[in-house]
């Protein structure tokens, strides 16, 4: 039985502690003179940039998680998670350690820890920024109330599931896979399946303790639904190259959707087993759980491009193979009684971008481009302000309140609106 293998019971505290102690390894102990011949001489100036981005999220990640994991440590209910828990505050100060090491000996990145840090910090990508901010003012709160379960569900949620399993590990297998391909840095490449073991032992732990608090009580189930359904829209904006370029992962012979794949694969993994299904995620209701795990990447891609999800500070540019998604996407979220209450297809004005409707016909909803013929209900937006609400990025009450979103249907069929979607 081993951490991170989807089939198995989850693994016991103290069993994790076991492994902890058979696999111990020296950050310090590393020799990166080859690493820094490799970096100046095999790497393509591509290759460099790419790696100093992505490495760079890697060395400030894991500076904060060293700092935010003691009020987990303070919370934890039982002896054997605190002992697990401090096992992993000494993994995380030893994984900094390691990408502090290869940021200065290797990437020539500042002259200590503090000046090494300071001089990638420029680097990290808006997602990133929002997803820590997050994991500062969670584990802080945290910190004030220890006896607050559902704070400390919400922290694991996002520390073990979202930082670890979502983020990292499939950042950390990917580099892996390159590495130990291209046969190049070899000190770089054995510490990172150093902490690709130890992150795996982390996240094995999230996952059983995170289950244990969600089947304690609603509150903490509610509580750890409301965090991932905030965190997910910022987690999806990590990965996310300067100007969307693709080079950054083709040069390591990977693509950005092969990535967001492994990472959705393995994020509804870890869900199911802590006992939440992915369609209780607000973004992942959205998604056909039918299609393979590469069209379902390939098509949050095309999300991301039209800057609908990924980066908040865009404003999207929503091209008609989005606005298919995104209607796609609502005939998920309907509430078919609610629909069908009213009568008559729902229509969609976008100001900027021609019409849609909804309809429900055997029991299923279907959305297609064009005029709906008698609409019960009329929405009317431009495409933009609709990608936002389809995602939740803006509230459609708020926008019913500034007029971005007017609607235009009999009293009856205006007043069925709110409980119309799951937004
Ligand atoms: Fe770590
Ligand atoms: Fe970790």
């Amino acid at each position: 039985m081993t951490p991170g293998s989807g089939k198995t019971e989850v693994i016991s505290y103290s069993r994790l502690y076991r492994l902890w102690e058979e696999n111990s390894w020296s950050a310090t102990g590393l020799d990166f003179s080859t690493d820094a011949k490799h970096w100046d001489e095999k790497l393509t100036d591509r290759q460099r940039e790419a790696a100093l981005w992505n490495y760079a999220m890697f060395l400030l990640g894991e500076e904060a998680v060293a700092r935010t994991l003691t009020p987990v440590l303070d919370a934890a209910p039982t002896h054997e998670q605190k002992i697990f828990l401090t096992t992993q505050i000494v993994d995380e100060a030893r994984h900094h350690v390691f990408f502090d090491r290869f940021m200065r000996e290797v990437a020539g990145q500042g002259t200590d820890i503090e000046s090494t840090l300071s001089a990638v910090d420029g680097l990290v990508t808006w997602g990133f920024r929002q997803v820590f901010n997050e994991l500062d003012r969670v584990s802080d709160a945290l910190r004030k109330k220890p006896g607050d379960r559902a704070l400390l569900a919400q922290t694991v949620a996002l520390y073990h599931v979202v930082v670890e399993g979502l983020l990292a590990i499939p950042g950390q297998h990917f580099i892996q896979r390159y590495v130990e391909k291209m046969e190049i840095l070899p000190a770089f490449s054995e510490g990172i399946t150093n902490v690709s073991r130890d992150e795996s032992r982390h996240v094995a732990f999230g996952i059983r303790f995170l289950g244990e608090l969600v089947r304690s009580s609603t509150d903490c189930r509610d509580a750890a639904v409301e965090m991932f359904n905030r965190a997910l829209p910022w987690a999806i904006g990590v990965f996310i190259p300067p100007n969307l370029d693709p080079s950054y992962t083709e040069c390591f012979d990977f693509t950005l959707e092969e990535i967001y794949a492994f990472a959705l694969r393995s994020f509804e993994t870890k869900l199911n087993r802590i006992g939440i299904a992915p369609s209780e995620i607000a973004l992942l209701s959205r998604d056909n759980a039918d299609y393979p795990y590469d069209e379902r990447a390939r098509r949050a891609w095309v999300l991301i491009r039209a800057g609908i999800i990924g980066d908040e500070r865009r404003e999207p540019e929503v091209s008609p193979e989005a606005l298919e998604i995104l209607f796609e996407g609502l005939t998920r979220i309907v509430h078919l009684d609610v629909a069908r209450a009213l009568g008559g297809p729902i229509e969609f004005d976008l100001t900027d971008a021609g019409t849609w409707h909804l309809e429900v016909t055997n029991g299923h909803a279907e959305a297609h481009p064009g005029p709906a013929g008698k609409p019960a209900l009329t929405l009317q937006s431009t495409a933009a302000d609709w990608a936002k609400i389809s995602v939740s990025r803006m509230d459609p009450r708020v926008a019913l309140l500034t007029r971005k979103l007017k609607v235009h249907g009999s009293l009856s069929s205006r007043a069925k609106l709110p409980k119309l979607f799951t937004f």
